[in-house]
């Protein structure tokens, strides 16, 4: 463009309607921004905002004077700077006074009540205390000009260029509400943990030092020369308080904590959506419990909950101790969950599948009030992504109930480390040389009677989920497997009380007691069953939807690969899985063994059999002159009856034989028709009518339950759902 203009015609008004673009297009990026990061709901599609910001970015290169401080073009990073300069606040930013137990917070509500009596009753707001670092953003007349860390309090570090590429801190406020001229909005720059685990894995394959914690992680990240590297961290920011310089005798359109967490969010700023408001300190009290539970499932790092006092004019009459600490808010501290140690060494665990878990043997620590010496490595592609090595000092996080992790290791530079870890290729158990299914992360032992296999496949068998035997715990097995009393989980229902005697611990009660609750885990079902056989992939829902298809174990070992994968919910893995477990002839003889122990093979609740006692219900009293009750309950079942346990008006016949008790009692009392074994026989004689071919053959080896149990299909739970509330 020539300076004297001569070949445009109107210089002036061209340069006015690229400043309109150019707003019109800061408007349209800033919004879709917002809906992206802060919202989470996107509506402008990626590939249409990549060219508006490609043509705003064009105009700007073009016509400098028309880039403001609020464009969204500044945020994929200014040149790198050669210091960071310094700021002093317009305010003192202050810090937390702690509070390490409900007593203590107690105490803290007292002194504020010399002061301020009314503070009992005013409410509480409980945030989250994430654990990154305080920034103060400065907005005039609602676009951001500067933002800084926290420093000292008094002088920060100017690192507006950084904070101009983390997406969720809008560069330009909404202006829904009013704003003050100028004022500083606070809050916290953070990493997510799965961002943090995500470059840590990163340096740790370029050999580059590691970060201890995303605390560590965030403070690096922001404080960079180069605002690129900050904008290659992905940072994330929410916002707690807003702040006015006390020159410029100016308010904020809110009265309360709450009320200003609102009104932040209307002016486009990201605020945890955790936060809470309580009447007293009794609510408080509660969300710090709760709140320490479900931390776990969050994505980032929180060290307590702050509890601020809610009124706003109540700030200024509790004051600020020592110019440092207010007294209007207080940090109740979480124990910490994550620290470091050393990794001394990796050991295998042999699971019932044959899979080889290792686990970490660390030098002891203390997280939470527990010492810690194991932990979990989840797989051999877990140890190879995240780089762990003997020797190195890791990183480790307990929370709540769960197993501590290995989150990474943590890299020193110049610090000599051992070779990369590398599974063993055989078996540490028995020996066998391990298999690698492709497509898969763990490796396999895959000898099904190695040791290791055998005692995790009982204690599996014998859990609540699967067979629920009581008193059969972890070292019971262990002694009947070291006495070979027990071979597979089969030889359990061929224990009886003397053989139990000759184990150390057993008592004549207790042996008992066993045998009582074996004999009881008979009648748990096909669906149990399956389960807990141990079948790799086979989890209770599958296990459950597999049982109610079939009805059979006769059936399932007749069926093709193919139909259990055309089971709705159940995968080709699954059904793979299982026909190799069917295929094996060492599975096939414990079966065997199971059917002949007398276990119930079926499933009821599928379990429809069409025949002369069809839509009939039948309790059974007494000792019969020929049958077992066993045995009557299966010749019913198998003309198409229901067998009950107790009579009730729904009882359409009692079966009753010698010294019949309370049930015929009560069936004369409801007027329910009574039934010899020979009547119920004679029954069973007429002609049956055209039977399905498939449930029509008697099922002779699988013996029916005369239990009614309903099934109740677990509930599955997610964590996702608490998750949820955090944004
Ligand atoms: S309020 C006086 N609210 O904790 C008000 N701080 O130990 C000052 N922090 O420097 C802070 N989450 O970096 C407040 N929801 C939250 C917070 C929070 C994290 C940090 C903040 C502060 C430190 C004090």
């Amino acid at each position: 463009m020539s300076v004297y203009g001569e070949d445009a015609a109107d210089p002036m008004s061209d340069t006015q309607s690229h400043a309109a673009r150019a707003e019109e297009l800061r408007g349209i990026l800033t919004q879709a921004a917002h809906e992206y990061y802060v919202l989470d709901q996107p509506r402008l599609p990626d590939a249409e905002y990549d060219r508006l910001f490609r043509e705003l970015r064009q105009l700007e290169e073009q016509l400098p004077e028309l880039r403001t401080p609020d464009s969204p073009t500044l945020r994929v990073g200014a040149p790198p700077a050669d210091r960071l300069e310094k700021h002093t606040h317009l305010s003192p930013m202050l810090s937390l006074d702690n509070a390490f137990s409900f007593e203590e917070l107690a105490a803290w509500e007292t002194r504020n009540a010399r002061i301020v009596s009314e503070v009992r009753e005013a409410g509480y707001t409980t945030e989250a205390k994430i654990d990154g670092i305080a920034v103060a953003l400065t907005y005039e007349n609602g676009v951001l000009v500067r933002g800084t860390t926290r420093g000292d309090g008094v002088v920060g570090e100017d690192v507006t260029p950084n904070l101009r590429t983390i997406h969720e801190i809008p560069l330009r406020l909404n202006p829904v509400k009013p704003f003050p001229a100028r004022f500083e909005v606070r809050g916290e720059v953070y990493m997510s943990l799965s961002n943090f685990q995500a470059l840590n894995e990163r340096r740790a394959a370029a050999g580059q030092p590691t970060f201890a914690n995303p605390r560590n992680s965030a403070a690096g990240s922001l404080r960079q020369l180069d605002p690129s590297i900050t904008a290659s961290r992905s940072l994330r920011f929410f916002a707690f308080t807003a702040q006015l310089d006390p020159a410029d005798n100016d308010t904020l359109p809110a009265s309360s904590q709450a009320g200003l967490l609102e009104l932040l969010k209307l002016w486009g700023m990201p605020v945890n959506e955790g936060y809470r408001r309580h009447d007293t300190l009794d609510g408080v009290e509660q969300y710090v419990r709760e709140l320490e539970v479900s931390r776990d499932v969050l994505d980032f790092e929180i060290d307590g909950v702050v509890v601020k006092v809610d009124p706003l004019r109540l700030h200024g009459e509790l004051g600020v101790i020592g110019g440092r600490e207010p007294r209007w808010a207080i940090a109740y501290k979480f124990a910490p969950t994550l620290v470091t140690t050393r990794l001394l060494t990796v050991e295998i665990n042999v699971g019932r599948t044959g899979s080889l878990n290792p686990y970490a043997v660390l030098e002891p620590v203390e997280i939470g009030g527990a010492t810690v010496k194991l932990a979990t490595l989840h797989n051999e592609e877990d140890i190879r992504r995240k780089d762990i090595r003997p020797g190195d000092r890791v990183l480790v996080k307990r929370a709540g109930e769960v197993i501590p992790q290995v989150v990474g290791a943590v890299l020193v530079e110049g610090e000599p480390r051992a070779e990369p870890y590398a599974m063993p290729q055989n078996c540490p158990v028995c020996g066998a040389p391990v298999e690698r299914p492709a497509g898969e992360v763990a490796s396999y032992c895959p000898n099904t009677a190695c040791p290791a296999r055998l005692y995790w496949g009982i204690v599996h068998f014998v859990s609540r989920g699967a067979m629920d035997i009581r008193g059969l715990g972890e070292r019971t097995v262990q002694q009947l497997l070291d006495a070979e009393i027990v071979r597979d989980v089969a030889d359990l229902y061929a224990l009886n009380p003397d053989t139990l005697l000759r184990l150390e611990g057993f008592q004549t009660r207790s042996a008992e007691n066993l045998v009582r609750g074996i004999n009881e885990s008979r009648n748990r079902g096909l669906a149990r069953l399956l389960f807990a056989l141990g079948v790799r992939h086979v989890g209770e829902i599958a296990a459950q939807r597999i049982a109610r298809e079939f009805g059979s174990m006769e059936r399932l070992l007749a069926v093709s690969e193919a139909e259990i994968a055309a089971v709705h919910g159940i995968g080709a893995t699954t059904a793979e899985a299982l026909a190799a477990f069917f295929a094996e002839p060492r599975n096939r003889v414990i079966i065997d063994k199971l059917r002949a122990a007398d276990l119930v093979m079926v499933e009821e609740s599928v379990r429809v059999v069409d025949g002369p006692l069809s839509g009939l219900t039948f309790v059974i009293t007494g000792t019969l002159p020929s049958l077992s009750r066993k045995e009557m309950s299966r010749i019913v079942e198998e003309a198409g009856g229901r067998i009950a346990g107790s009579v009730t008006r729904a009882t359409s016949f009692l079966i009753a034989g010698e010294d019949a008790g309370s049930k015929l009692d009560r069936a004369k009392e409801l007027e329910i028709p009574l039934l010899t074994e020979a009547e119920v026989l004679a029954r069973i004689q007429a002609p049956p009518p055209a039977a399905d071919a498939c449930d029509g053959e008697a099922d002779l080896w699988d013996v029916i339950s005369p239990v009614e149990e309903p099934v109740n299909p677990p509930v599955e739970t997610t964590t996702e759902d608490q998750a949820d509330l955090w944004r």
